[in-house]
C-alpha cells in the first residue's frame, strides 16, 4: 500500500511524533513537504529523509507545512488531486481549514485520513487536537516567570494566548493558573468590573492576573486604558509562537502516538476514509 502524508496549516507540538510513528512502523511511506502548497507543486520526498525520529520530541512539522489559500482555486485543486492520486491513501494532519481541503479530495475520490492537530483545540467532533496540552503548558510557563516580579510592586498583567476564534487555550489556562480574569470572549470585555478586582487585589497587596484571547482588543490600548481606568500599573505579555514552538509534553507525546496508532489499523482493516477524534475521552475513527 502507498501512503502519502502532510502537515497543513499551524504546526503543533506533537506532529514530529506522529510523523516518527508512522516512519517507524511503516515502509516506505511518502511526504509532501509543505502542506497544500507542496501537493500543488508535486513536491514529495520519502518520509524517512526528513529523519522524523531525530525530531519525535521537538515541536514544529519536519515535513513543513503552509497556508495555501490558492489551493481552493479548481486550477491548483486538480493538480493537487493528479498528486494524490499516485497514492492508496493520503494522512491530512491540520485544523479545521485543513480538514475542509481534505473532505473536498476525499468528494473528489482520494482516500483520505484526517489527523487533529492544532493547538487551539477547535477541530468540529474531536474533544481533543494535538498540540493543545503543550501550547497551554507554554501559557502556564509564561504566567509562573512573569507573575514573580509582578507581584512585587503589586501589578496587574495582561497574557494575550493564541486560539485564533476558540478560547479553549485562555480558558484552560486562566484555570490553571487561577487568573483573576479571564477574556474569552467580546462581551467579557468588561471595564468597571476588571478594574474593580485589579483595584482589589491591590489593596491586599498583590498582582493579579488577567488572561486575553487573541483577536478580541489591541492589548497596548487596552492595558492603557485598564491603567487609567484602575489606578493599578498594568503590563501585558504576547505569549506568541513560543505556544506552537514549545517542547511536546508527555501527554501530546503519548497522544501523537496512539493517533498513528489508531490511523495505521484503521488504514489496514479497510478502504475508508476517516478523521481520527477523540470521543468520550477515547481515540476513535469517525467516517469522513
Ligand atoms: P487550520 O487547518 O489550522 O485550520 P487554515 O485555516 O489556515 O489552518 O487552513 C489550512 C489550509 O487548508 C488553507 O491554507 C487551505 O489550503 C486549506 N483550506 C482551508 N479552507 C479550505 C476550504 N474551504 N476548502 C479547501 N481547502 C481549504
Ligand atoms: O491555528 C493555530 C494558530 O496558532 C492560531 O492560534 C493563531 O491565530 C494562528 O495559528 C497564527 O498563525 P500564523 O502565526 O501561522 O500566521
Amino acid at each position: 500500500m502507498k501512503l502519502l502524508v502532510l502537515v497543513s496549516g499551524g504546526d503543533a507540538p506533537g506532529i514530529n511524533m506522529f510523523l516518527a510513528e508512522l516512519n517507524k512502523k511503516v515502509k516506505n511511506v511518502d511526504a509532501v513537504e509543505g502542506g497544500y502548497r507542496g501537493l500543488i507543486d508535486g513536491n514529495i520526498k520519502p518520509l524517512a529523509s526528513f529523519e522524523p525520529q531525530k525530531y519525535k520530541t521537538q515541536a514544529g512539522a519536519v515535513i513543513k507545512s503552509s497556508r495555501c489559500p490558492e489551493f481552493k482555486d479548481d486550477k491548483n485543486f486538480n493538480k493537487a488531486l493528479k498528486n494524490a492520486k499516485n497514492y492508496d491513501c493520503l494522512i491530512i494532519l491540520g485544523g479545521n481549514g485543513s480538514y475542509k481541503g481534505a473532505e473536498r479530495l476525499f468528494d473528489n475520490g482520494v482516500r483520505t485520513i484526517f489527523i487533529p492537530t492544532t493547538i487551539d483545540n477547535d477541530v468540529e467532533g474531536s474533544e481533543y487536537s494535538l498540540g493543545f496540552h503543550s501550547a497551554v503548558k507554554a501559557c502556564c510557563f509564561t504566567v509562573e516567570n512573569v507573575m514573580p516580579s509582578m507581584e512585587a510592586f503589586n501589578r496587574c498583567c495582561v497574557f494575550e494566548v493564541m486560539g485564533r476564534n476558540c478560547d479553549a487555550i485562555a480558558q484552560a489556562v486562566a484555570s490553571a493558573m487561577q487568573a483573576d480574569y479571564v477574556i474569552a470572549k467580546e462581551e467579557d470585555e468588561n471595564f468597571a468590573k476588571i478594574a474593580k478586582i485589579i483595584r482589589q487585589r491591590q489593596k491586599d497587596n498583590h498582582s493579579s492576573i488577567i488572561v486575553l484571547r487573541e483577536n478580541l482588543v489591541n492589548i497596548s490600548e487596552f492595558c492603557m486604558d485598564l491603567q487609567e481606568k484602575s489606578g493599578v500599573e498594568v503590563r501585558y505579555n504576547i505569549v506568541g509562537h513560543i505556544q506552537r514552538g514549545f517542547k511536546p509534553t508527555s501527554v501530546d507525546l503519548k497522544m501523537a502516538k496512539k493517533f498513528a496508532d489508531v490511523a495505521l489499523k484503521a488504514i489496514k482493516k479497510t478502504h475508508n476514509s476517516y478523521a481520527i477524534v477523540m470521543d468520550d475521552g477515547r481515540v476513535n475513527v469517525h467516517l469522513i
